[in-house]
């Protein structure tokens, strides 16, 4: 008897113990606001990328200081792209960080945030290509990342039926192809093609920049439509900005200071 009761007791002490350690994940110990969960695509350097089993980047150092600004603890995890949308809209995660543009086919889906980040399509061609602008980029064989702006640019520019362009699951894969030969020509966001460049002089490859095609684009932090986030998030980005936070992670990770005014026009 005595014994039956102390196993009960033991029960009841360990289940106190998981039920609380559930409680403080969620609330994360700091003024009781629940822990973020933001998802990524980690695999777009310098933006969000994997380092020894860590992800690292621009947007994760940023996408945390949001969090924190607005007092919430996050985890970070890398889901990959396409989910990246899944789990926004399915509101299974909270923020999706991703350098993901803002555009007038998103927002009829999710919120975002204001804007923090200024980006343009750019190619990736090996040294000595014919192609020097976008519009030599007619009749070859382009590769892009599926469900990306870089996808719709090639597309406004050639059509949806093109069976030249080739769409990978991730960057880095469309980028492989360029090096086997597969394509002759990636298209993707100006800052990761030159970072590429730059990392990686043994590929060869230079960047082609065509600002009369390609258009600004706006990064934001993507969220469920309707999210009751969107105005704290908001709020702790523009104190980003403003109080020198921002330009700091931004010359850790680019070493140039950022045009701050661009974002809030
Ligand atoms: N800015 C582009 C877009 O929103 C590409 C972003 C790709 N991001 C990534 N983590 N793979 O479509």
């Amino acid at each position: 008897m005595k014994k039956l009761k102390m196993v009960t007791t033991v029960l009841l002490v360990s289940l106190s113990l998981i039920l609380s350690a559930c409680g403080t994940s969620k609330t994360g110990g700091d003024g009781g606001k629940k822990t973020l969960r933001v998802v990524t695509d980690a695999a777009y350097a310098p933006f969000e990328y994997q380092d020894k089993g860590e992800v690292v980047g621009f947007d994760i150092d940023f996408v945390k200081a949001v969090a924190k600004e607005a007092g919430y603890p996050v985890k970070v995890e890398h889901v990959g792209w396409d989910p990246v949308f899944i789990e926004i809209e399915g509101k299974t995660a909270d923020i999706g960080v991703s350098s993901i543009t803002i555009t007038p086919k998103r927002i009829q889906t999710y919120d975002f945030t204001v804007p923090y980040f200024l980006s343009k399509n750019e190619i990736l061609v090996p040294k000595g290509s014919p192609i020097k602008s976008a519009k030599d980029l007619e009749g070859k064989k382009i590769a892009v990342q599926n469900g990306t702006t870089g996808q719709e640019a090639v597309e406004k520019l050639f059509g949806e039926n093109n069976d030249k362009l080739k769409k990978f699951d991730n960057n880095n894969l469309a980028i492989l192809e360029l090096k086997k030969g597969g394509v002759d020509a990636v298209v993707a966001d100006n800052t990761v093609i030159e970072t590429y460049v730059k990392n990686n002089p043994k590929d060869d490859f230079v960047f082609i920049e065509d600002d009369g095609t390609f258009e600004k684009e706006f990064y934001g932090l993507l969220l469920p439509k309707g999210s009751k986030l969107k105005a704290e998030l908001d709020k702790a980005v523009n104190k980003l900005l403003d109080n020198g936070t921002y330009e700091k992670l931004y010359e850790k990770w680019f070493k140039i200071k950022p045009d701050i005014k661009i974002l809030k026009e």
